[in-house]
């Protein structure tokens, strides 16, 4: 029996999380249940579920009489509280943006296993939370969520402790693959909000549509499986069912393939390391018929190089990079920014502060607040 705390429960993951609890009662207890303003929405998963506590990050609610029989805790410090206070012996960080760095640095020192879905804090603060984190496939104290990270860490239980060559990690490429740049730099959010296979939340669906997403994925690449930027690499794959791929010295290439669905990857992390029968569609390969690659066109998607670049920088680069794109795409989805100009406000983010340090959580968080600082300053200016 695994006892799970979710945090982030009312997004895309968090649901799909629960989907995999509610199939598995008996070898899934959920411990704890986080959101940031869905109040009502948290409440019903509350009656649902009955977990030991519950969060609420956005500040403090009148709380109804049939949900009180559990802990709540308030504003913006309640993620970390309820993983340093509920006992768990996972945590699934299932938040969006920089809020969990501390809440997964804080799981750790509890001992507690993370199944991480959320991108940013490993992109801003993976010097300091891989160190406290083994990847070995007996007893890992983290295992990703991220599709194309769960097929690799699933790839390499193949390895028998072979280094691999390389990662390929594959992509979609988006709404925008075969649109010309110059239509693509005025797509409307309505145009980017339409993934061709996925179904996710609106700022990594706007993410795929530049591919910073697939920039963040690199990034997360090095950290996960200590990658050197040559030995990653990216590929496009429209159908989407190879969800990455390992390549070793001799040439081999193991693949994980699957349906696009969520619940997979979820499912895999939350049970590990058993395999339990899917609570989704089964991938038949007759029926998909043909699988397509390219390389990824980096002139209309410049965010793939970005992302080798951060990497080749180092230091809090990749934590400005992330901070610049989450300020523009806020942007873009209210209507203020163009699409393009996403790009030219994490180019310009980047230029001016490409070497800031930060060795610490709090150095990396002012870091990142520095940098969403530029990049809104930017935009106000454009
Ligand atoms: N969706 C996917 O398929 C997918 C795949 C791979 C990786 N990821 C990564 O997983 C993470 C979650 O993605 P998502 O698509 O599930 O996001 P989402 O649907 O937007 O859900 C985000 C969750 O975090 C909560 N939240 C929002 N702002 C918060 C804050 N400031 N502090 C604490 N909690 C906050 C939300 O609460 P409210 O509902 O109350 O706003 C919600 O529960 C992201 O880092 C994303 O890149 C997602």
């Amino acid at each position: 029996m695994r006892t799970i705390a979710i945090l982030g429960s009312t997004g895309s993951i968090g649901k799909q999380a629960l989907d995999v609890a509610a199939a598995y009662p008996e070898d899934i207890k959920i411990a704890a249940l986080t959101a940031h303003h869905r109040k009502e929405e948290l409440f019903e998963q509350v009656r649902r579920f009955q977990p030991l506590a519950a969060g609420l990050t956005s500040g403090e609610v009148t709380i109804p009489d049939d949900v009180k029989f559990c802990k709540w805790y308030f504003g913006k410090d309640a993620l970390r509280n309820v993983v340093r206070d509920i006992p768990s012996s996972d945590v699934l960080v299932a938040v969006v943006g920089m809020a969990s760095l501390s809440c997964v640095l804080e799981a750790r020192k509890k001992g507690k296993r993370i199944l991480l879905a959320n991108k940013e804090t490993l992109v801003a603060g993976g010097h300091i939370i891989m160190p406290l984190c083994r990847m070995d496939h007996d007893n890992p104290s983290l295992i990703p969520v991220d599709s194309e990270h769960s097929a690799v860490y699933q790839c390499l239980q193949g390895a028998q402790g072979n280094r691999f060559r390389r990662i390929i990690l594959t992509a979609s490429g988006g709404p925008f693959r075969t649109w010309t740049k110059e239509r693509m730099m005025q797509a409307q959010p309505s145009d980017a909000l339409k993934h061709p296979k996925w179904s996710m939340g609106s700022k990594i669906t706007i993410d795929s549509a530049t591919m910073f997403n697939k920039a963040l994925e690199i990034i997360e690449a090095k950290w996960l499986f200590g990658a050197q930027s040559h030995e990653i690499r990216v590929l496009i794959h429209p159908e989407s069912i190879i969800h990455s791929l390992v390549e070793f010295e001799d040439g081999v290439q193991l693949a994980q393939l699957g349906t696009a669905d969520m619940h997979t990857p979820i499912m895999y992390a939350m049970q590990y390391p058993k395999r339990k029968p899917s609570i989704s569609g089964r991938l038949k390969l007759e029926d998909v018929g043909t699988l397509s690659f390219a390389a990824p066109d980096t002139e209309r998607f410049p965010a793939i190089t970005m992302a080798y670049e951060v990497l080749n920088l180092g230091g809090m680069a990749p934590c400005v990079m992330n901070a610049a794109n989450e300020v523009a795409v806020s942007h873009y989805l209210k209507g203020h920014i163009s699409f393009g100009r996403i790009f030219d406000t994490v180019r310009h983010t980047l230029d001016k502060l490409s070497d800031l340090s930060g060795s610490d959580a709090d150095e990396i968080l002012l870091g990142d607040m520095k940098a969403r600082a530029q990049a809104e300053q930017y935009i106000s200016q454009n």
